[in-house]
């Protein structure tokens, strides 16, 4: 579903040269919930704005659903949902519903075909209560679920999330997980990046560790933790880097 093949990323500021990911290859199959762990600076946003056509590689390559983000990035465009950041992207003055309404418009879906996404995503996520209501009065929760309905309002296979949780209390973050669930359950591919163990270990199938611009570690959860014979997330992620040379310098 996602293919990344030797990807290098380097951005020049002014004179100085940072490069944010290192020979990265990985691949997520379809259907999967996918968590990218790693610290601050480890190149996770990069990556998701890679693989969401925002950004090129500096070399390698990146494909979604069997189409290259650079050559071919409109038809990746109508697969994928982004949410990045707290960036919810709302319209406070609009209600729950006029959002949507106007993101379906942009997406180009028929006045029909918008009323039927919007009635199943409010049934979905619980929605139906303050559909009608302004944005501008909703708590941080309720705004998650609207955000996220509008990030996937076309209706895509692939959904990238960064940092979802980050900045959310701990109501608003079980929002995102409960979503997480609703949203495998009906079959779509989910890349989410956290620095929150506890958060990846509860929604993923997968992660892929990141560490300066590195990869460290991808595949299935629970093979790792039969491979490091322990279910702490957080405690191999610390193993894994300690184990690179470089951590220590
Ligand atoms: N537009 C940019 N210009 C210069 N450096 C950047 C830019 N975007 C990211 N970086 C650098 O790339 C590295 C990885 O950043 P990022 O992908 O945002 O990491 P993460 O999301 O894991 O915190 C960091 O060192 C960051 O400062
Ligand atoms: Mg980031």
């Amino acid at each position: 579903m996602i293919e990344i093949h030797e990807v290098t990323k380097t951005f020049q500021d002014k004179k100085i040269f940072v490069t944010a990911l290192k020979h990265v290859s990985f691949s997520m199959k379809k259907g999967e919930v996918v968590g990218l762990l790693g610290e601050n600076g480890a190149g996770k946003t990069t990556l998701l704005r890679m693989i969401a056509t925002l950004l090129s590689p500096t070399e390698g390559q990146v494909s979604v659903a069997g189409y290259d983000t650079i050559k071919e990035p409109d038809e990746i465009k109508k697969r994928i949902g982004v949410l990045f950041g707290g960036e919810t992207g709302l319209y406070d003055r609009l209600t729950a519903r006029e959002n949507l309404e106007y993101f379906a418009r942009l997406y180009g879906l028929s006045k029909h075909e918008t009323k039927v996404r919007i009635d199943d995503l409010a049934k979905m996520f619980g929605m139906r209560d303050y559909l009608n209501r302004k944005v501008g009065g909703f708590s941080k929760g309720m705004r998650q679920k609207v955000a996220i309905a509008r990030a996937i309002i076309h209706n895509p296979d692939i959904i990238l999330f960064d940092e979802p949780t980050t900045g959310l209390d701990i109501t608003s973050s079980n929002v995102f997980r409960q979503l997480v669930h609703q949203l495998k359950r009906e079959g779509k591919t989910i890349v989410f990046s956290s620095h929150i163990m506890e958060e990846v270990t509860m929604l993923c199938d997968s992660v892929a560790m990141m560490h300066k611009g590195e990869l460290v570690y991808q595949g299935n959860l629970e093979s790792l933790y039969q491979a490091e014979g322990s279910r702490d997330l957080n405690y191999i992620f610390m193993s894994k880097l300690v184990r690179r040379d470089d951590y220590a310098s």
